[in-house]
C-alpha cells in the first residue's frame, strides 16, 4: 500500500467513523422526524444526501477564519443552522470558523427545516498554499498547525505570547529554550509522566529559540563545521520550528543527554516513536525523508500539533509536509 492509499483508507474510515456517530447521535433525538447525514468538506464528500434535500457544501477545505455558506440543493425549502461547537459561530446562513481553528479539527452543525433535520460536520484544512505569503513568511506563525521550513519562515520578529516554562527535567541551563508555548509544555508534561509509568525517563534539551539564539546557533555550526553541514541539521534563523514554541529536542540517560542518531533505537526513543501522537507529537524529521523535510533524521525533535492533528499525521505515516500537500 502507498503512501498516498493508506491515507486514502484512512479518510475514508475517518469518514465511516464519523457517519456512525452521527447515526447514534441521529438516533436520540424524539422528534421523530430526525436525520442525519454527514458532511466532510473534502473533495471527495462534499454533499451527502439528507433524504429530502442535500445539504450543499463549498468544494474543497474550509480554512480557518473562513465564512462557509451553507445551501440546500432545493432552493423551496428554508432552513436555519445551528451550531454544535461553541467556537463555531452562526451568521444568516453561514458558518464562521474560529482564526483559530486548525487542520484536522471537525466542528458539527444542525441544519433545520420544518420537518427535517440534519446532522453534519466540516473539516479544517489550512492548506500550505492558502498560509504562505508573497515573501515566503507564513500568514499564521500563531497557529498550532503552522509548518515551517526551508521555504516557508516565521517573521524575524515572531515570538509567542503565551510561553511558560516546562515542568519536565532539563538539561541546559538557558532559561529561554526551557520555554514552550502553554499547550505545548502542558502536553509535554503529560508525555513524560505517561512514559514515566513505563519506566521511560525522558529529558527535555531545547525548547522554544528566539530568532537571535537560532542566528547564533546556526553560526556556531557553520564556524565550526561548515555550511552544508549546518543545513542539514540546523535552520536557517527564522526557519526554525524553535521559533515557533511548539518544537521541543528530548534525550534521554542512555545517549549521555546528547541529541544523537542513536536515540531512535533506545527504549526511550521507540516508546517516544509509538506513543508521541498521543500527547500531540510527531517526530518531524523521519529517517531517510531529508529531501521533504530538508532535514536529516532527527528522532529527539518533537513538534506540538495537538492530539487531533498529530494522530492524523502518524496514522498517515507521511511526513508534515506530505501531509499537508494531500489537503491541497
Ligand atoms: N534542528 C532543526 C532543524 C532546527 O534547527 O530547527
Ligand atoms: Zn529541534
Amino acid at each position: 500500500m502507498t503512501g498516498e492509499d493508506f491515507h486514502m483508507s484512512r479518510r475514508l474510515i475517518l469518514i465511516i467513523l464519523a457517519a456512525g456517530i452521527m447515526t447514534i447521535l441521529g438516533a436520540c433525538h424524539s422528534n421523530g422526524v430526525s436525520d442525519t447525514s454527514t458532511v466532510l468538506t473534502e473533495p471527495i464528500e462534499t454533499d451527502i444526501t439528507g433524504g429530502e434535500f442535500k445539504v450543499l457544501m463549498p468544494k474543497g477545505f474550509v480554512q480557518a477564519g473562513q465564512l462557509v455558506e451553507i445551501e440546500l440543493d432545493r432552493k423551496d425549502i428554508d432552513f436555519e443552522i445551528e451550531s454544535l461547537n461553541e467556537r463555531l459561530l452562526v451568521d444568516g446562513k453561514s458558518l464562521r470558523l474560529p482564526d483559530d481553528a486548525i487542520t484536522g479539527e471537525r466542528f458539527r452543525f444542525l441544519v433545520l427545516s420544518e420537518n427535517k433535520r440534519i446532522e453534519a460536520e466540516i473539516m479544517v484544512a489550512n492548506t500550505l498554499t492558502a498560509t504562505l505569503l508573497e515573501d515566503g513568511k507564513v500568514s499564521n506563525p500563531n497557529a498550532l498547525d503552522v509548518v515551517i521550513n526551508k521555504s516557508r519562515s516565521l517573521p524575524e520578529d515572531y515570538a509567542p505570547e503565551d510561553l511558560v516554562t516546562v515542568q519536565v527535567p532539563t538539561c541546559l541551563p538557558n532559561p529561554e529554550i526551557r520555554q514552550l508555548r502553554k499547550e505545548a509544555s502542558e502536553a509535554l508534561f503529560n508525555m513524560f509522566e505517561a512514559a514515566k509509568k513505563d519506566d521511560i525517563y525522558l529529558v527535555a534539551r531545547s525548547g522554544y529559540r528566539s530568532y537571535l539564539t537560532q542566528v547564533s546557533l546556526y553560526d556556531g555550526y557553520v564556524n565550526n563545521y561548515g555550511q552544508e553541514y549546518a543545513d542539514k541539521y540546523s535552520a536557517l534563523p527564522g526557519q526554525s520550528e524553535h521559533q515557533t514554541g511548539l518544537a521541543m529536542d528530548i534525550t534521554a540517560e542512555s545517549v549521555g543527554l546528547q541529541l544523537e542518531d542513536s536515540f531512535g533505537d533506545t527504549n526511550e526513543g521507540q516508546w517516544v516513536n509509538a506513543h508521541a501522537h498521543e500527547y500531540g507529537f510527531i517526530i518531524r524529521y523521519p529517517e531517510g525523508m531529508e529531501s521533504i523535510t530538508g532535514y536529516l533524521y532527527e528522532p529527539w525533535h518533537l513538534r506540538y500539533l495537538g492530539v487531533e492533528l498529530a494522530s492524523l499525521v502518524w496514522e498517515s505515516g507521511l511526513t508534515l509536509e506530505e501531509y499537508f500537500e494531500t489537503l491541497e
